[in-house]
């Protein structure tokens, strides 16, 4: 027999192994596992020596990083009120696999410092070392493991790239969740099938390495940069239609990508104030029939694209709608918005549509006069 606390830390240590082992080789798995720490994989502080437990200890070194980290929304991946509202209508412990990975051994089940999210050390520690994709010039405050993964996509794919589980497993972890062959996110599909794959990496666009703006990860919720990289454009096609056009400018994959729920909303509006049209560029989504129970279907599947999509050669994406559009009205108001939130939700919900759906831009656009001819033609 052995003794009590060898018997327990044997089982630890296996767990642990366990663990590891099924992360080997990929750092993120999709939120099946999530990354489980031992006191040995802490890197230790480069001065003090003391294993470093939290973002806050690399903040004096990594001031750049770690204002921006916390500014971003991996930093707030399991505190924001849309995660946690909607976490709270499918408490799934396989969504914080994802939005808080990080625990400690013999805490599998408890986040360790989820406010922080998706952490520092979630990204850069492992084994007691740092991980980056170079070795720096001069190494001398950390022992590092490199892995040129962290230059590219692959190293986003983990979390940013995923099917839906079936319907009979979503609410669990690990081996006992199953997932579909039918996309819920896949950014990095949709980035490689656009122009600037092999040009500009995913970090090119939203990790600016060695800048000011070092780990900002701006997104759907940069709503300034949104007002930029968006344009609606708007011109009379004929005396009775107009045509719109809205344009995605540099974005390297679908817009809307990425959550299931993101919606990009076009207000069609007249001089009078009168919404004419009301357009919803998204991924479509249907519930497939007797899901609930299955233990191969996932709850929908994806049944139409209506998002702007990967751009290709000149890096510009579009997407057109004709529209009818009375002869006299000289003027259009577009307003676009985002939506968080999938209708149902954005019914319900306790949040204030500022938070579920603001307002990117509202703009006007004049048309030109119909000459009497064409007025009545
Ligand atoms: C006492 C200061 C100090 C602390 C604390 C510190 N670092 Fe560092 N770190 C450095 C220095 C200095 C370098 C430059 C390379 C070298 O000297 O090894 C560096 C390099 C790095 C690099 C590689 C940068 C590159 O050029 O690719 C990463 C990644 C990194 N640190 C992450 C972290 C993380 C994550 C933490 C917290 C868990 C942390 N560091 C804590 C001082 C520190
Ligand atoms: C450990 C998992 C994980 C990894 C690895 C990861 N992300 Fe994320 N990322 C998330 C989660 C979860 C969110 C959503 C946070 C929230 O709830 O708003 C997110 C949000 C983002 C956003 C903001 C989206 C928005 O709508 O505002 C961007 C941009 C982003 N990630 C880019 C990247 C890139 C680029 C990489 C690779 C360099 C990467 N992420 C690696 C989990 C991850
Ligand atoms: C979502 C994952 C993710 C998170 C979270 C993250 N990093 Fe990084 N970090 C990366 C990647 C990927 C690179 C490699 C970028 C490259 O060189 O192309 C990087 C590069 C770095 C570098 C070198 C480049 C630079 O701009 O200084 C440092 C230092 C660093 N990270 C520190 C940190 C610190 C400190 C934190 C927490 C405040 C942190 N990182 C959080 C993914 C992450
Ligand atoms: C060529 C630049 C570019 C590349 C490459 C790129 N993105 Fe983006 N991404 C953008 C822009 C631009 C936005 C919209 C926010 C903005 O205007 O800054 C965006 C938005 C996002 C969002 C929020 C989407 C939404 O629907 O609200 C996520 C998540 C994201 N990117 C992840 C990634 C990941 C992961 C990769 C790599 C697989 C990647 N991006 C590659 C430019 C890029
Ligand atoms: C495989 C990793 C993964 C899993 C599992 C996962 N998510 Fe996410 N989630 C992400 C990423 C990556 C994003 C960022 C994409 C974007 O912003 O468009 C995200 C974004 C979100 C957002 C949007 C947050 C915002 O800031 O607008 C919500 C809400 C959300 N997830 C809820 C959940 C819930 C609830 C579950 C479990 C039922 C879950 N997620 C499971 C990776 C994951």
């Amino acid at each position: 027999m052995l003794p009590r606390h060898l018997l327990i830390w044997c089982l630890i240590t296996a767990a642990t192994a366990c663990y590891k082992d099924k992360q080997a080789g990929a750092l993120f798995t999709k939120g099946l596992f999530p990354v489980v720490f031992a006191e040995a994989d802490f890197a230790l502080h480069p001065k003090n020596g003391r294993r470093m437990q939290s973002s806050k200890d690399c903040a004096p070194c990594h001031e750049t990083a770690y204002r921006n980290w916390n500014l971003s929304r991996h930093r707030v991946a399991l505190t924001n009120e849309l995660y946690r509202e909607s976490h709270e209508r499918e408490p799934s412990p396989w969504c914080i696999n994802c939005h808080a990975p990080l625990r400690l051994t013999g805490a599998e089940s408890k986040p360790f410092h989820e406010e922080e999210g998706v952490s520092c050390l979630v990204c850069h520690v492992r084994s007691g070392k740092i991980l980056a994709k170079n070795l720096p010039k001069k190494a001398t405050a950390h022992e590092y493991t490199i892995d040129h993964r962290l230059g590219d996509e692959r190293f986003c794919e983990g979390c940013h790239e995923f099917n839906f589980p079936t319907a009979a497993t979503a609410m669990r972890e690990g081996h006992a969740l199953h997932y579909t062959d039918q996309p819920m996110q896949n950014t990095v599909s949709e980035y490689r099938s656009s122009a600037f794959y092999g040009n500009v990496s995913c970090g090119g666009c939203h990790l600016f390495a060695y800048t000011e703006a070092s780990h900002r990860f701006p997104g759907g919720h940069a709503i300034e940069r949104l007002r930029q990289d968006l344009r609606v454009e708007v011109s009379r096609t004929s005396p009775g239609s107009i045509t719109l056009r809205i344009f995605a400018l540099g974005i390297g994959h679908s817009f809307p990508t990425g959550d299931l729920f993101r919606t990009l909303r076009v207000r069609v509006i007249d001089p009078g104030g009168k919404i004419a049209e009301e357009l919803e560029l998204r991924h479509y989504f249907e519930p497939i029939a007797g899901a609930a129970r299955s233990s191969t279907l996932p709850l929908k599947r994806r049944v139409r694209e209506e998002t702007l999509p990967p751009p290709q050669l000149d890096y510009v994406s579009m997407r057109e709608y004709a529209l009818a559009w009375p002869a006299a009205s000289r003027e259009v108001i577009t307003e676009l918005y985002i939506d968080y939130l999938n209708q149902m939700n954005t019914m319900t919900t306790r949040l204030s549509p500022r938070i579920t759906r603001p307002l990117i831009k509202r703009e006007t656009h004049r048309l030109p006069q119909v000459s009497g001819a064409d007025a009545k033609g």
